[in-house]
């Protein structure tokens, strides 16, 4: 169970499912059909948000390094690397069934009473497979099982050789991937904090094992930083080093990124020294080498991991609650997201004044001089200030109004999401005005 924060707050959690919702971020899957157990759709909003917390990730992560390099693994694989990797041996949970209601429940993450009914009669703990199986090909026999990888990392360790001898990286080097991973969660929730198919964003990053604590700690470090640079409050993120029962079948130490959920902490990223362990179970399950040669001392070595490995899905959750704000602008309630524009679903909002004909040349000329540089939203429905509410609360930090004047002047407004202020720019410099914003904020 979580521990609670100064920041728990039990209504908040409606808001912003309703508000994902209604603007198009988060919809419930096959709602029509009455929804399909925790999984979710990222709508229009949700998908460029997600796409900007990934792009967030690869850009430290891998383009601006020159020591990490990216890979996509295929989702499917066969037993032999579940095997290796220890996950059909320890990739479970414990589950208990209450005798009386019949729900089902992780019992590590309740006390010895039902929380659905409140009984004491609980059948005892067993262990419960978590990867999703299925089969691959028209036959259904065990030759034919395959899972659906339940972490993106193994791709990465069967990979190195690959890796390594095509990019010719020496140690210490990473390899970085983005993509879903599946998990049969037994009890899924929170919204999009822990569902059942979900996106990661993890890199392996391969050391010499005398350099491996260095490394666990600079990354720890950096991971942390990442999230306060794309304005995370460092209030509501804590490090919180696993104790030795808590850790993997992998790790000789993990240390988490915690948010202050409105219920309490909550894991964001895990940083795990994983050792040689998995490169050391590939290499004896599958007979290839999977060590590096290091010329200068004439030897052969099996590279330590230090492994960030982060949820995309749930860190853009933890994006959007730490963003939203309910203020007053001039007496009137207002809803807004503060988020960093890097992460904002769109940039700049391009709003024409009134939807009469003459300003729709105008405004479009605008729209197509800022769509190379931002993702734009374009919108003619309602009053001024009913648009600028809307975009406030899906948290545009720009909006650039084009009235009558402005076909006189060349001049527009833009507006502030923040302080509200609102400032009359050239269209020709109205480009290197909103670049010069993305530098200040
Ligand atoms: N390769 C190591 C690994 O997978 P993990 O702590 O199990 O480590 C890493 O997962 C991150 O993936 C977590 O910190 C979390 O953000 C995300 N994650 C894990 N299970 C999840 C789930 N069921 N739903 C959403 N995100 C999940």
């Amino acid at each position: 169970m979580s521990e609670p924060t100064e920041f728990n707050d039990p209504g908040l959690m409606d808001k912003i499912v309703s508000l994902a919702k209604r603007r198009g971020f988060v919809f419930p899957s096959a709602e029509i059909y009455g929804g399909f157990r925790s999984t979710y759709d990222y709508g229009p909003l949700g998908v460029l948000m997600l796409r900007n917390v990934k792009n967030a990730w690869w850009r430290s992560m891998v383009q601006y390094r020159d020591d990490v390099v990216g890979l996509d693994a295929a989702i499917l694989s066969p037993p032999a690397v579940w095997e290796a990797s220890g996950h059909l041996g320890n990739f479970s949970d414990p589950m208990v069934d209450c005798r009386s209601c019949k729900e089902r429940h992780r019992a590590d993450h309740i006390g010895d009473t039902c929380p659905n009914c409140g009984s004491k009669d609980l059948t005892e703990a067993r262990d419960f497979q978590l990867m999703f199986k299925t089969h691959a090909g028209p036959v259904e026999n065990d030759g034919s099982v395959a899972y659906l990888r339940p972490e993106t990392a193994q791709g990465m360790f069967i990979n190195f050789l690959n890796v390594q001898t095509t990019t010719r990286k020496k140690p210490p080097f990473g390899i970085a991937q983005i993509g879903k991973s599946f998990r049969n969660e037994i009890t899924p929730g929170n919204f999009v904090f822990r569902t059942r198919e979900f996106e990661q964003m993890e890199m392996e990053f391969f050391v010499p094992p005398e350099e491996a604590t260095t490394w666990y700690e600079y990354w720890i470090k950096a991971r942390y930083e990442w999230y306060l640079d794309l304005g995370m409050p460092s209030e509501r993120l804590r490090l919180r080093p696993h104790d030795a029962d808590e850790l993997s079948h992998y790790s000789a130490g993990t240390t988490d990124v915690e948010f202050a959920f409105p219920w309490g902490w909550g894991e964001l990223e895990g940083i795990a020294n994983r050792t040689d362990y998995d490169l050391k179970a590939h290499e004896a399950a599958s007979g290839t080498k999977l060590q590096y040669f290091d010329q200068a001392n004439d030897t052969w070595y099996t590279p330590y991991v230090i492994e960030p490995a982060a949820g995309a899905t749930r860190t853009m959750m933890a994006f959007l609650i730490a963003a939203f704000q309910e203020d007053e602008i001039g007496g009137e309630a207002r809803s807004v997201l503060r988020l960093d524009w890097r992460l904002a679903p769109y940039q700049v909002a391009v709003l024409p004044l009134s939807k009469k004909d003459e300003l729709e040349p105008t405004a479009r000329e605008v729209l197509a001089s800022l769509q190379p540089h931002f993702q734009c939203d374009y919108d003619v429905t309602q009053s001024i200030g009913r648009r600028y509410r809307r975009q406030d609360e899906v948290g545009t930090p720009w909006c650039v109004t084009i009235d009558f004047d402005s076909l006189e002047d060349r001049c527009v407004t833009v507006r502030d999401r923040d302080t509200t202020e609102q400032v009359r720019v050239p269209i020709d410099g109205l480009v290197a005005e909103l670049i010069s914003r993305t530098k200040k904020a």
